[in-house]
């Protein structure tokens, strides 16, 4: 059978399916830290390319269905070198709810870089026709569950719309992971990833991540501008991510079985007024989710706390499992005042909590949830 004919991403990741054999017969790839290459072997300068960094960009690739991978420094870095590719002079639509520093960049410092940027109300798939502008609007810009509230968007119908405008459809998949929901299968142009959260998975490696449907000039433009800011990323981190996915897809299912029982067990409880969790059947954008979320809904949750801000802040302090930290998709939980990070600039409301379940007994996370919040 050849590499090819595996296509399930729990195939791909364990059996890191296109790396290629070593020829010692080492089982797990190397290390390759070369910076310079002999000229016969297709690489020349590791900040264009280097053989290990194509090992985890293969994987990556064959998870998401698409046909090219490119690694970066981090996963603001794979967003905002995206955005610079489309040129000065262009025109994103990007939703109200999303990463805060990423929306950040997009109204404080891309448009001193020649972007213009509209906010829509995350999912409205009305507000991304009306603020499509003919020529200027280049691409639209969604996350899918968004932070901080988990909202959905309809990739499919996003893809068909901006499609019919000439307009491309870019997605920032950091939270479903291709083990949940693959955009490009559903039209997306290009999916991106803070590799930084999932797919590496230990809270041990920064990178991004960009996955392209077509190998077209407007990707070459892309690979160019890594090459040009040299924000490739580096080798020993482009092994320990090929590490960490390995084991992407028994993570998310578990991250998303946890997620579950801790959303269902927050439901009825006095002290929260909102659990946020796509799988629940109350969440606004579930049917979406149910439609393109493949085999659970994540890892990440929200509540939002009967007794307002301080409560929030309080809670914080009481949990012993859940570490009060910024960032997600480890293998340990997290939690985060999340109003007071995003400033008063942010939608977030002040009473909520952010959750990265992680892969602890589910019984131990519900039980440190509950004596954080006096129950
Ligand atoms: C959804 C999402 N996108 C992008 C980023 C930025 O990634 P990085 O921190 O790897 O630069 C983050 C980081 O928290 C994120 O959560």
């Amino acid at each position: 059978m050849h590499d090819d004919e595996f296509d399930k991403p729990a195939t791909i990741a364990a059996a890191m399916i296109g790396v290629l054999p070593s020829p010692t017969g080492d089982i797990t790839p190397q290390i390759k830290p070369s910076t310079t290459y002999t000229t016969d072997q297709g690489y020349m300068y590791y900040r264009n390319s280097g053989p290990g960094l194509t090992d985890t960009e293969t994987v990556l690739c064959k998870l998401e269905g698409g046909a090219d991978a490119l690694l970066f420094s981090s996963g603001m870095a794979s967003a905002t070198h995206l955005l610079l590719a489309l040129g000065p002079g262009s025109h994103i639509l990007a939703p109200e709810t999303m990463y805060w520093f990423l929306r950040s960049w997009m109204t404080k410092q891309a448009p001193a870089l020649g972007l213009e940027i509209s906010l829509y109300p995350n999912g409205d798939l009305d507000a991304v026709k009306a603020g499509i502008r003919p020529v200027e609007t280049k691409a639209v810009w969604a996350e899918t569950p968004s932070n901080p509230d988990w909202s959905l968007m309809d990739i499919a119908a996003c893809a068909e719309l901006a499609h019919a405008h000439g307009v491309k459809l870019f997605v920032d998949s950091t939270s479903a992971t291709p083990v949940l929901t693959r955009p490009l299968d559903f039209g997306a142009d290009i999916v991106m990833h803070s590799a930084t959260k999932y797919l590496n998975g230990h809270s041990d490696v920064l990178a991004g991540a960009l996955i392209t449907r077509e190998k077209d000039d407007f990707w070459e433009s892309v690979r160019d501008v890594r090459t040009g800011l040299g924000s490739t990323l580096g080798a020993m981190e482009a092994w320990l991510l090929l590490r960490g996915m390995r084991t992407l897809d028994v993570r998310m299912q578990r991250h998303s079985e946890n997620a579950m029982r801790v959303a269902t067990a927050l439901l009825d409880h006095p002290g929260v007024s909102h659990v946020l969790y796509p799988g629940l059947p109350s969440h606004p954008g579930h049917e979406i989710a149910a439609k393109q979320m493949i085999g659970g809904f994540g890892g990440m949750m929200s509540i939002r706390l009967a007794g307002g801000a301080d409560a929030a802040a309080r809670a914080v302090k009481r949990t012993k499992l859940f570490k009060p930290a910024t960032s997600l998709g480890g293998t340990e939980s997290l939690i985060e005042h999340r109003g007071p990070i995003e400033g008063p600039d942010s939608p977030c409301p002040q009473d909520l909590l952010r959750l990265s379940v992680g892969l602890e007994d589910a019984d131990d996370l519900i039980a440190d949830l509950e004596q954080a919040l006096g129950q």
